[in-house]
């Protein structure tokens, strides 16, 4: 009885979004941007001044905090107790110049706890390194070719060539993303590198949040209002807290100087983990765009419309509230970037990605700045302002907040990687 009717409802929304995705036309046109204003850091919601850090970290950055918990991301669960398993190590990966291990981080202490695989490479000469943690979007096999890195077996997105087959992962996809992991320069460097499928946290389709980390933690979010309860984002934002609670436990690395990192979509993730979990001591956003760095206001490329839209399931039902209605916003993405400060912080975005509108990732830095020089640090630097965006590849990197516009199309790509390096030499 119920379910036909389900069904029916969710085809109309199914081919009603696909209608308003086909409608969108994306606005490119700095001078067709509508006027607005953004909301101020420094100003707490009483319409009172933030003149120290004591108003900052009491008063202002809990109410932005909530803010973008229920408006935006919404309301995770509480932290869970975990455990792990060692799955697999090889003590000669990267020409023997690493040890990789598979560890299985359980959500909860039961027998049956859902699970997230992380692949760690640490580097073989250096105890207690620093390290960069951040989820794949393929499964950890795509990671490097290492044909003894474990094969998926969860739901992965349909790649429409031979590396999937029916949303499961196949052999042919071992090393495909490796262009994005550059593991040799990364350990050679000194860093180990953690990553996680994002999948093992919560698949990426929208099914009314029911399976993943939605699924495991029901009962909790069946007490959280419906508008507020957690979209995907949050969800990978929390499994990346819980991989760093294992890696708290890790010997090998240093959890007091991990780095987060992700690309698009998880550079957004990034950005979240960060701001929620102030244990992350330093944030790389990679082309993050819409819902990530770029301000939502300016509503370049992407919109918030358009994102809820194609992507009903990474944000809490009321970011719906602003779709066409930024400024109706208590926030903005400069406050995301804020609630990371005084900690590290690099924003990058790549010419060709106008999608994610590079300027609007550049201006956010540029306004989470009042937070960093309150906090006493120097945020970009003391020479940048909105009027001296960067030309491509000439990253600023010399404050808290680093930022470059690479050449080039949306990715994550060496050069990228050379500069989160050099950035957290200087900051771990
Ligand atoms: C789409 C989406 C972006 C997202 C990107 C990605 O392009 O519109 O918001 O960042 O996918 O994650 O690859």
């Amino acid at each position: 009885m119920f379910r036909p009717v389900f069904l029916s409802a969710l085809l109309i929304i199914l081919s009603s979004n696909a209608q308003a995705q086909k409608d969108f036309v994306a606005n490119y046109d700095e001078a067709r941007i509508s006027e607005f204003q953004l909301p101020d850091p420094l100003t707490t919601d009483a319409g009172e001044p933030v003149t120290d850090a004591k108003a900052w970290t009491q008063v202002r950055r809990p109410e932005i905090l909530r803010d973008f918990t229920t408006e935006v991301f919404g309301r995770g669960p509480q932290p869970c107790a975990i455990r792990h398993e060692v799955v697999n190590e090889n003590r000669e990966a990267i020409h023997g110049k690493a040890i990789r291990r598979e560890v299985d981080v359980f959500f909860g202490e039961s027998d049956d706890a859902h699970s997230m695989r992380l692949l760690i490479y640490t580097p073989k000469a250096g105890q207690n390194v620093p390290a960069f943690l951040g989820l794949n979007f393929g499964g950890n096999h795509t990671v490097d070719p290492d044909p003894t890195i474990s094969l998926t077996t969860r739901w992965v997105r349909d790649r429409k060539n031979e590396t999937t087959k029916k949303h499961t992962a196949t052999e042919a996809g071992r090393g495909t993303s490796a262009s994005r992991w550059p593991v040799e320069m990364i350990i050679d460097r000194g860093y180990a590198l953690v990553t996680i499928y994002y999948g093992d946290i919560d698949p990426d389709f929208d099914d009314g949040f029911e399976n993943g980390i939605h699924g495991v933690f029901r009962t909790e979010m069946e007490t959280i209002p419906p508008g507020q309860r957690w979209g995907s984002i949050a969800a990978w934002s929390y499994g990346l807290s819980r991989a760093l609670d294992y890696l708290q436990q890790d010997a090998s690395i240093d959890a007091s100087r991990v780095a987060v990192i992700g690309h698009s979509r998880l550079g957004k993730t990034s950005l979240w983990a960060g701001a929620a979990d102030e244990r992350f001591k330093m944030v790389v956003s990679n082309n993050s765009g819409c819902g990530g760095a770029a301000l939502s206001r300016r509503a370049i490329g992407e919109t918030v419309g358009r994102i809820n839209t194609s992507f009903p399931h990474w944000f809490c039902d009321n970011f719906t509230k602003y779709n066409s209605n930024e400024n109706a916003c208590p926030v903005d993405q400069h406050q995301l970037l804020a609630l990371i400060a005084p900690r590290a912080l690099y924003v990058a975005s790549a010419s060709e990605d106008k999608w994610a509108d590079p300027k609007g990732e550049f201006l956010s830095a540029v306004h989470a700045g009042p937070v960093y020089r309150l906090l006493g640090t120097n945020g970009l630097g003391d020479k940048i302002t909105a009027e001296t965006m960067p030309a491509p590849d000439t990253p600023i990197n010399e404050g808290k907040i680093g930022y470059h516009l690479r050449n080039g199309k949306h990715d994550l790509t060496e050069y990228d990687w050379r500069q989160y390096l050099d950035f957290a030499d200087r900051q771990l």
